[in-house]
């Protein structure tokens, strides 16, 4: 395995990628008429306070710009979520000093299965792709079980107190979400067993790359879990799909980059879908992005709510988190959804 960094350490000119690195139709050329730049686009806003407010016209209001949201975009930026600024950047600056220890010490978190709680690597699902992203990453099971590095120093508790904060804002969301479709405020929450649901602190390293229409960072995706959060260092390079066409995503500074998973798809029954992303590079700046994917524990079946198919027939099969993610890892999707795999 060779790091970004390391191959960046070793070549500090470097003008040409690496022929491994070349990512082919990637149309990522940014005059192609099929990019749209946010925010003409206008992604949706959600206060978060409003939800939490105890007004119940502002939360009614609010939880009706969720249910658009979900329908209509599967994205959303999340404003007054209450999390501290300071916590948000010194888990960052956590995050870089990570990446920034020396190799043979990251290497110590080198995992190989989806399943391993602590995981540093390059690429994106090494044992089957061909093609290496521009991305190092960092991938901890924070939850129900709590695992980290223990280095940086410091980096650890700041994690820890990060991630608990993000799984309320998740509740909160979840709740809303819930409501807008008609179900009780904690049925998604329960019926997908967040309390011991499975969070996992993804912290992705996209160094600066000489020829970045060539490259990718991260191939297009869906995400596997109910929710993911997701942070930047002001960097843009998140593009969505959306109606047919990439979106370039221009996050407010401060707000969290929300989309709804896999797991929430089949829930909703095909309502809410999980929407393809993908993480473009750049040649002037290193992005940091962290995403926290928040998902049901691993024993849960996961299968459209009964009460969302008295209309429609269930349009998924069911089936354990933890067999969908071992199934994921097992499969090279080659930009197909994992999702393909389980609709009926
Ligand atoms: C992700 O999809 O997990 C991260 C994409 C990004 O770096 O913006
Ligand atoms: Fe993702």
């Amino acid at each position: 395995m060779t790091s970004i960094k390391s191959l960046l350490a070793e070549s500090p000119y470097l003008t040409s990628i690496p022929a491994s690195y070349i990512f082919r139709n990637n149309n990522i050329d940014p005059n192609d008429s099929a990019l749209l730049t946010e925010p003409e686009l206008k992604i949706p806003i959600i206060d978060f306070s409003l939800l939490t407010s105890g007004d119940p016209n502002q939360r009614s209001k609010v939880i009706s710009e969720l249910g658009e949201a979900c329908e209509n975009w599967g994205f959303f930026m999340v404003i007054n979520h209450s999390v501290p600024e300071r916590l948000i950047d010194a888990v960052i600056d956590g995050c870089k000093g990570f990446f920034d220890l020396a190799e043979e010490e990251k290497l110590e978190f080198k995992g190989k299965h989806v399943l391993d709680p602590i995981r540093y690597g390059t690429s994106f699902n090494a044992s089957v792709d061909k093609v290496f992203y521009w991305r190092d990453f960092l991938k901890v099971f924070v939850h129900p079980q709590f695992h980290f590095p223990n280095k940086p120093s410091g980096f650890s508790e700041l994690a820890l107190e990060f991630c608990k904060k993000i799984r309320q804002v998740v509740k909160g969301i979840l709740g809303g979400i819930s409501e807008g479709l008609g179900l009780e405020r904690d049925y998604i929450y329960k019926s997908l067993n967040l309390e011991s649901g499975l969070q996992v602190f993804a912290a992705n390293l996209y160094p600066p790359c000489p020829q970045p229409e060539l490259a990718m960072g991260m191939p297009p995706h869906s995400d596997h879990g109910v929710l993911t959060l997701l942070i930047q260092n002001g960097i843009c390079g998140l593009q969505i799909q959306h109606n047919g066409k990439w979106v370039n995503v221009n996050a407010i500074p401060n707000s969290f980059l929300v989309n709804t998973c896999d797991q929430l798809e089949i829930f909703s029954n095909g309502k809410y879908k999980s929407v393809v992303h993908r993480a473009v590079v750049n040649n002037n700046a290193t992005r940091i992005s962290l995403a926290i994917a928040n998902g049901p524990s691993l024993d849960t079946v996961v299968s459209p709510a009964s009460e969302l198919v008295e209309n429609r027939p269930p349009a998924y099969i069911g089936l354990k988190y933890k067999e969908y993610l071992e199934l994921q890892q097992s499969r090279n999707l080659n930009g197909k959804c994992m999702l393909d795999c389980v609709r009926l």
